[in-house]
């Protein structure tokens, strides 16, 4: 018999614990099936997914190609343990290769994982203990990773793992340094060198850096910042460690988002768009000198499901996908007319304060005054406007995410134009409905 949706959501909640979530005040979706940037919920009602679920599910719901890829590795051989050889990880490790310009994968079974590993490999690699990492990051939620990540998640934990290293983000609306982006000296940059001075540089494995920033408000860096911040970490030998977590895998227009600024990380880690969610699958990809060196020196990482068959085989049909379909066309195309509405809104409603994009992974910051800029929900808190703004979205049947004063706009990759236009214009009717409740 068909339970009703109101029983399903009973169980969820009465059995299982919600991330992120204080439990009681919690009330999930009941999710039953997705079809491209669409949803369905327990009660028929169809939503608009404008954030790809957790801006992982880059190729949209029920692509064919990648169900039929799982399902027939799931038929050839379903699980090999982390040390034997497979096709599909073979054929992964390659392609990874082949769009990150680096060398060699170690699988992991998601992003946090993937940090994990990586910041292991920096410290053996270097012989060095401390990573620096910036403020405004979130790099995963094991105690490494979640001490890595700047964000105050990882108040709770603390004082967590030690060794990290905190610097100032390229946030250049709200310039830690006081500075304008046409008159600054990239003192985002230029700050860090001495840091890596008091610290000491002998003392400095790696540097951890989302390539695009993403929960901590898509903080689209100036395109020297990259290049000024790897030609300072080879100043000193420190490795740049990427994470491409959620900025990978086409969502800014490129399989990197550090490809826009002309760079090549030592080592890169990804997951979500890898796989796009369909199987857990992160990754830690390393360069050549790093692969070299454990030719002959162990690596201090494994996981039991670490290459498991069936996430590399989803992987490499979603990686064909990007290819075959050109998704990343479809970025760049849909990112311009994204990017153009964007603006048009901070042009047009009072608590519009910054607009920051780049392909389809985009955000809106809300402010109570564009004058004075003040945020319109305090860091790590929430207002009744930002509330509003929510539930009008949730009214209209609008997915997206929310955090604090900012709303991300960064929709399944395979999104039309006309789809898009849909969702925006309903965003739009919640930002008139914040001017009215700020006037
Ligand atoms: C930049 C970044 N790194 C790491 C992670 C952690 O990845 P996962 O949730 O797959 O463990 C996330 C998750 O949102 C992320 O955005």
């Amino acid at each position: 018999m068909d339970r009703s949706s109101a029983e399903i959501i009973k169980e969820n909640r009465d059995y299982t614990l919600f991330p992120w979530a204080v439990q009681g005040s919690y009330s999930p979706i009941h999710l039953v099936r997705g079809e491209g940037v669409w949803f369905w919920d327990g009660e028929g009602n169809k939503w608009l997914d404008l954030c790809s679920q957790l801006i992982n599910l880059n190729i949209g719901h029920g692509n064919r190609k990648v169900i039929e890829a799982i399902k027939r590795q799931a038929d050839a051989l379903c699980f090999a343990g982390p040390g034997f050889a497979t096709e599909p990880r073979g054929r992964l490790g390659k392609k990874l290769a082949e769009v990150t310009g680096l060398a060699k994968a170690f699988y992991t079974l998601g992003g946090t994982e993937a940090n994990e590993s990586a910041m292991k490999i920096a410290r053996t690699y270097t012989g060095r203990p401390k990573i620096i990492t910036r403020y405004r990051s979130y790099h995963g939620d094991t105690m490494g990773s979640m001490s890595a990540g700047g964000d105050y998640r990882r108040w709770p934990v603390e004082p967590g793992v030690p060794g990290m290293v905190r610097v100032f983000d390229p946030y250049c609306y709200r310039c830690p340094f006081g500075k304008t982006v046409d008159s600054c000296a990239r003192e985002c940059v230029s700050h860090i060198e001495e840091v890596i001075q008091l610290e000491g540089p002998h003392r400095i494995a790696a540097m951890l850096a989302e390539g695009i920033t993403g929960t901590n408000g898509v903080l689209v860096p100036p395109d020297d910042y990259f290049p000024r911040l790897r030609a300072l970490l080879d100043k000193y030998g420190i490795l740049l460690i990427d994470d491409e977590v959620m900025a990978g895998f086409g969502r800014t227009g490129k399989w990197l988002a550090t490809q826009h600024y002309g760079i090549k990380p030592d080592i890169v880690t990804c997951a979500k768009g890898l796989t796009s969610g369909y199987m857990p699958l992160g990754a830690v990809i390393v360069s050549q000198e790093i692969a070299d060196y454990l030719e002959t020196n162990m690596l201090w990482t494994g996981l039991t499901f670490s290459g498991h068959p069936v996430s590399c085989a989803a992987a490499l049909a979603t990686l064909e996908f990007y290819e075959e379909a050109e998704v990343f066309a479809n970025v760049e195309e849909q990112g311009a007319h994204l990017g153009r509405r964007l603006e048009s809104m901070k042009e047009r409603y009072a608590c519009v304060g910054d607009v920051r994009y780049k392909g389809l992974f985009s955000m809106i910051e809300f402010v109570r005054d564009k004058a004075s800029k003040e945020p319109l929900a305090p860091y790590a808190g929430t207002s009744p406007e930002m509330a509003a703004f929510a539930a009008y979205l949730r009214s209209r049947y609008v997915h997206t995410y929310l955090r604090f004063n900012v709303c991300f706009v960064a929709p399944p990759l395979i999104i039309t134009r006309d789809e898009l236009d849909y969702g925006l214009d309903i965003v739009e009717e919640g930002l008139a409905e914040v001017d009215k409740l700020l006037a």
